[in-house]
């Protein structure tokens, strides 16, 4: 993939965007979620570290945020 490139998966044309969609508002949390939901990663798979470490790094903020609103309702 191209430093510049505006797609995150080349192949099926997916960009960062609609990966960090599918998790923020479409409930993905595993890379066959990514995949079913963007196709993602379906074709060469050379873009699959990539989708993985964007995915990684949403489940961590989604984790970040449960944990604050826990703290919000505690107090
Ligand atoms: S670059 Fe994503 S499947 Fe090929």
């Amino acid at each position: 993939m191209s430093a510049h490139s505006k797609f995150l998966c080349n192949c099926l044309c997916v960009t960062r965007s609609e990966v960090v969609n599918a998790v923020r508002k479409r409930g993905a949390e595993t890379l066959t979620d990514i995949q079913n939901l963007t196709h993602a990663s379906t074709g060469c798979r050379r873009c699959l570290p990539l989708v993985s470490e964007v995915l990684k790094k949403e489940l961590e903020g989604k984790r970040v945020e449960g944990l604050q609103l826990k703290i919000d309702f505690d107090s």
